[in-house]
């Protein structure tokens, strides 16, 4: 999702410095901007060769105005991520987190600038989804939500505002849908062509849930379960076993080339 997230900022004319600790990974995400900024060209979007010269590839954290972090959907990593951004970035900058479940307030409070941290939460595929889920932390001011609600509307995306509580409002009802299909595969209850298709054509969904799930990836699918269900302490969120059992094969969806289903 940082790509998207670099892309979309770079086509609203901003300059972007983009890091991954994965070897190949920045290269990967330049090649996929490419393709995506020429499809939206055809519609009229950003010049593809003046969006991608705005973005910087870099080595670990650099100066900016702004962090957009997106990285795994680690509590302890996503800290660590936090504190080395304090230290690093300018005492003005907001440190916003993409994450889809993690407590904003506890990454505001791994930092020395709580109300300057926040949750801006985007939708995959980022270049085209509109919403972006703005989530503030107890700490969030009224300032660092204004400005991050402004960014969203001049990077073409419709900000909705969410408190921080766990899986804020998207995945609270997001994760139980994906959840409850995996359960109604595991029970033999119907197919996964046949669960998707219920769903598509029966709720207008773009994507059945199994295939949405292959798209989010499983283990993500999993870790925001648990974040519901040790933050809501209701068993109602446990993670499916199918779910867990694929995670541990190793079919995370997409990413791993099979989930729910096989990619080519
Ligand atoms: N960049 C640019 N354009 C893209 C694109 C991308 N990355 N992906 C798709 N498109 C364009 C296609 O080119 C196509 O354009 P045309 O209509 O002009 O041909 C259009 O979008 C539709 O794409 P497709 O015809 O390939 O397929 P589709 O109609 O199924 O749309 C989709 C694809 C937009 C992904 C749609 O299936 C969809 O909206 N799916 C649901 C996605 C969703 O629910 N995402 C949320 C996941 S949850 C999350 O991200 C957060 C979390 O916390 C877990």
């Amino acid at each position: 999702m940082g790509g998207g997230i670099a892309q979309v900022i770079a086509a609203s004319g901003r300059r972007v410095s983009l890091h991954d600790e994965m070897p190949g990974a920045v290269d990967r995400a330049l090649e996929a901007m490419e393709r995506s900024l020429t499809k939206l060209a055809e519609k009229g979007g950003a010049d593809p060769a003046q969006a991608l010269a705005r973005v910087s590839p870099v080595e670990g954290l650099v100066a900016a105005d702004l962090m957009i972090e997106a990285v795994v959907e680690d509590a302890e990593v996503k800290k660590r991520l936090f504190r080395s951004a304090d230290e690093v970035l300018p005492p003005e900058a907001i440190l916003a987190s993409n994450t889809s479940s993690i407590p904003i307030t506890s990454l505001a409070a791994a930092t020395s600038r709580p109300d300057q941290v926040i949750g801006m939460h985007f939708f995959n595929p980022v270049p085209v989804l509109q919403l972006v889920e703005v989530i503030r932390a107890v700490q969030t001011s009224d300032e660092t939500a204004a400005a991050i609600v402004e960014l969203a509307h001049h990077l073409g995306k419709v900000p909705a505002e969410a408190r921080d509580f766990p899986g804020f409002v998207s995945n609270r009802i997001l994760m139980p849908f994906i959840n409850e299909a995996a359960y109604a595969l595991m029970e033999g209850v119907a197919e996964p062509e046949a669960i998707d298709t219920i769903a598509k054509l029966g709720f207008a969904h773009p994507l059945g849930p199994l295939a949405l799930a292959d798209l989010i990836g499983l283990d993500t699918c999993v870790s925001i379960m648990e974040v519901l269900h040790e933050g809501l302490g209701n068993p109602k969120y446990a993670p499916c076993p199918l779910l867990r059992q694929y995670v541990s094969a190793g079919r995370l969806g997409r990413k791993s080339g099979r989930g729910f289903y096989e990619y080519g």
